[in-house]
């Protein structure tokens, strides 16, 4: 009767592995398909899941990805007009385990409702620059129009649409809610009124300067923010806040830092994550000229543990974006 002893062991030995306070179980799927249960991480307390539709002429494609969200995530929703296709992306959010289970209830079919009537166009293409402005009609309601700019100098790659109008529902509005450094320009503004987003595209320069400076870098202690690299920067327009942000940035490396101008609502740690993807965030702001000094950083202690950054995809794709505001990389053929 050796099994009838060995069992209860085993169930022994199991539960105590199982650590107390389990973590929120999602489902994880890649844009391939493959699906898995992911547990997410302490503080990855909601499941998400990230649906990008590409609408064209007579074909349509779409690209869902599921997993672990950090606690702030918001249901979003934005599309928009380049060349010849109408781009679609969703975010929901919820927060019991395996609730982003794939076909549950989703409707793949596009939309029919009409609402809001905006301006679209995107970088991709040009046609922000080029002022080749058309029309969109939005499909969800309580969709407004947008204007939204995510510029990174810095970045090798994935490029990112820095310019993109259309419509959409995203954590910020009505905004304005913005960021800028010397590397870096991130701007949301939203209206509700036919064509409201319409207009010569928003470039940093062409906003005034408000008379606040604050110091600028993003990186760590020696590569990016060090002493050389740190520099004061004007700030312009609303945005009239010196933020400083610590985090863990995707490789798991702790004390990566952002400096710079922001408006008071872009001094939330949600905004910050989503642009630089980190975790552990500690973003404070200050007014007051050169108040984000370099000096006050001396944290010696190691900080939270550090987690695996999300898997590189392979970039085996024609065209790629990156969309900042909703925290990770969507990626098409
Ligand atoms: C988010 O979207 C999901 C699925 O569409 C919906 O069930 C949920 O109620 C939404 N949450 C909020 C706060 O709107
Ligand atoms: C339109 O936007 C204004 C200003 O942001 C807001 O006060 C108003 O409630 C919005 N109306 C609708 C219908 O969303
Ligand atoms: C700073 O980041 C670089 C790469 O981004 C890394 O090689 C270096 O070790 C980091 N330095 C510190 C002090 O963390
Ligand atoms: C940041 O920009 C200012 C003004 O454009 C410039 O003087 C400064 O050298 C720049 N700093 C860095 C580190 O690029
Ligand atoms: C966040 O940063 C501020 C200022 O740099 C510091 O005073 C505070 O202790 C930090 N908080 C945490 C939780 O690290």
């Amino acid at each position: 009767m050796g099994a009838q002893l060995l069992l209860p062991l085993l169930l022994l030995v199991v539960q105590t592995c199982i650590p107390a306070t389990r973590g929120l179980r999602c489902m994880q799927c890649e844009r391939n398909g493959h699906c898995q249960v992911e547990e997410c991480a302490p503080g990855q307390a909601l499941c998400r899941t990230t649906v990008l539709r590409i609408w064209e002429v007579s074909e349509e494609l779409e690209v869902v990805e599921t997993g672990c969200a950090h606690p702030e995530k918001t249901n979003r929703t934005m599309s928009y007009r380049t060349g010849m296709q109408v781009i679609t992306l969703t975010e929901a959010v919820c927060g019991s385990d395996l609730c982003n289970r794939p076909n549950s209830g989703r409707s793949p079919t596009f939309p029919r409702s009409r609402y809001l009537e905006c301006v679209s166009c995107a970088s991709s293409d040009l046609s922000c620059e080029r002022g080749w402005d058309k029309s969109l009609q939005c499909r969800y309601p309580g969709e407004q129009c947008l204007d939204v700019v995510t510029h990174r100098s810095m970045e090798e790659s994935p490029r990112d649409e820095r310019h993109s109008r259309g419509c959409g529902n995203l954590p910020g509005c009505p905004g304005p809610t913005g960021f800028h450094n010397n590397h870096t320009f991130h701007f949301l503004r939203c209206c509700n009124t036919t064509k409201c987003n319409q207009g010569p595209v928003l470039e940093l320069q062409n906003l005034p300067s408000n008379g606040l400076q604050c110091y600028s870098c993003e990186g760590n202690s020696t590569h990016g923010c060090s002493s050389e690299e740190t520099s004061l920067t004007a700030c312009r327009g609303p945005m009239n806040q010196c933020l400083k942000a610590t985090g863990s940035d995707e490789l798991g490396n702790p004390h990566y830092t952002v400096r710079g101008c922001a408006t008071p609502s872009w001094c939330q740690s949600l905004h910050v994550a989503e642009a630089y993807r980190l975790t552990h965030l500690n973003v404070t702001c200050c007014t007051g000229n050169g108040c984000n000094h370099p000096n006050e950083d001396r944290q010696p202690r190691v900080g939270g543990a550090p987690r695996p950054g999300p898997a590189h995809f392979s970039l085996t794709v024609t065209l790629l974006m990156t969309v900042r505001l909703w925290g990770g990389t969507l990626l098409w053929t």
